[in-house]
């Protein structure tokens, strides 16, 4: 008997078995409810060194639509690199799927954002978006201090971000969004630096990136991402009216300040392994898919992140200030102004060899 007795088992898929695939395991092997049935790589060897390295026994394909079709998985992490996000969503939500964990970015381009999430609403088949940051300790007790008024009213953030905007701002901008009641910005205004361009997971992108964003209720943040002076660290510095705290990018608590208590001590955490946010991740989807609530990795959360790094890249090519929500746009403005070589066109650095 466990906590999980009365619930029903659900029959996994994994499709795309890299280094993200790896990643899910502990969540999936942490959370009772769960079997790890077939396993979708095109590449046979990585399918199958996933399934001899945690003995799953399950049956191997080449084709995730052959296995969607033959095995019919009640749930499956989509682990695959960006552009096929949307592709291999939609394949799940025919096939009858009943909630899909797909790693971050949400897709390539807004339109194909929004492409997913409408299949999402319109099919009822769950979607979430591995921010799984929002599970991290150290970000919860940035929630729970800034929710219970510690720093007073909040005023703005300081966001520092690995590259690129696409491929890590959507973590940053999710962790923003988390600490400042999930509201939208309500404008942004952006820069990118393409003396080195980047190629990750499929989408080209910007060495470094800037902007300026101001969210629904006031509160303002500035943002870098990538760039030559990131020695600092990488995270959320949130200054409210009364005090101040920071978290790193990987939700490690750094330090918060009251400014009329200075002996004042957030709680000190215990250490927390790397593995420990999946577990959030697979567990809180679950439970939300029995109970029907909104899941913490929601696709309309990663929607409100998109639609921030969308409309900063609208803003580069407009060269203005852009009102959020977000219209008239549904390409990726970087990779359209890339197309038409409006940058210079340097080498591109891929982070997989
Ligand atoms: N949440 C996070 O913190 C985090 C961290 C790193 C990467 N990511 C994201 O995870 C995604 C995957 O990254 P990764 O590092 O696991 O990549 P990876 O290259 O290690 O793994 C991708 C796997 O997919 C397989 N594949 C390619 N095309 C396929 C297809 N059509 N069908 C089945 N398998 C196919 C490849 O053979 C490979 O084994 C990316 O979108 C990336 O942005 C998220």
């Amino acid at each position: 008997m466990n906590e999980y007795s009365n619930s029903p088992l659900y029959r996994v898929a994994i499709i795309g078995c890299g280094k993200r695939a790896r990643a899910h395991v502990p969540g999936l092997l942490a959370d009772s409810r769960c079997t790890v049935v077939a396993l979708a790589d095109v590449s046979r060897a990585a399918a199958d060194a996933m399934n001899t390295d945690y003995g799953f026994g399950a049956a191997v394909y080449l084709d995730h639509r052959e296995l969607l079709e033959r095995e019919r998985p009640d749930v499956v992490i989509v682990t695959l690199w960006t552009p096929l996000h949307l592709p291999v969503y939609k394949d799940c939500v025919a096939a009858g799927v009943r909630a899909v964990l797909s790693e971050k970015p949400m897709a390539p381009a807004w339109g194909e954002c929004l492409e997913i999430a409408r299949i999402a609403e319109e099919s009822g088949c769950q979607l979430t978006f591995c921010h799984q940051r929002r599970f991290a300790q150290g970000n919860q007790l940035a929630r729970h201090l800034i929710a219970e008024g510690r720093l007073g009213k909040l005023e703005r953030m300081d966001l520092f971000s690995p590259p690129n905007l696409l491929d890590c701002g959507t973590h940053t901008l999710d962790q923003a969004l988390s600490f400042n009641e999930e509201i939208p910005a309500k404008w942004v205004l952006g820069a990118v630096d393409t003396t080195q361009l980047l190629q990750w997971f499929g989408v080209s992108a910007e060495g470094m990136a800037t902007g300026t964003l101001v969210f629904g209720n006031g509160v303002r943040a500035s943002i870098q991402v990538g760039g030559p002076d990131m020695d600092l660290w990488g995270g959320v510095r949130v200054t409210g009216s009364e005090g101040f705290l920071e978290v790193l990018w990987d939700g490690q608590f750094q330090r918060a300040v009251v400014y009329a208590d200075p002996a004042w001590q957030p709680p000190t955490l215990p250490d927390e392994t790397a593995d420990a946010p999946m577990i959030g991740v697979v567990r809180n989807a679950l439970d939300c898919l029995e109970s029907g609530a909104e899941p913490e990795l929601s696709y309309q959360k990663a929607l409100r992140a998109s639609e921030i790094i969308f409309a900063l890249y609208e803003s580069v090519r407009s060269h203005t200030r852009v009102a959020l929500p977000l219209t008239g746009v549904s390409d990726n403005p970087f990779l359209t102004m890339l197309a038409n070589g409006e940058f210079e066109q340097n080498e591109e650095k891929p982070n997989h060899d």
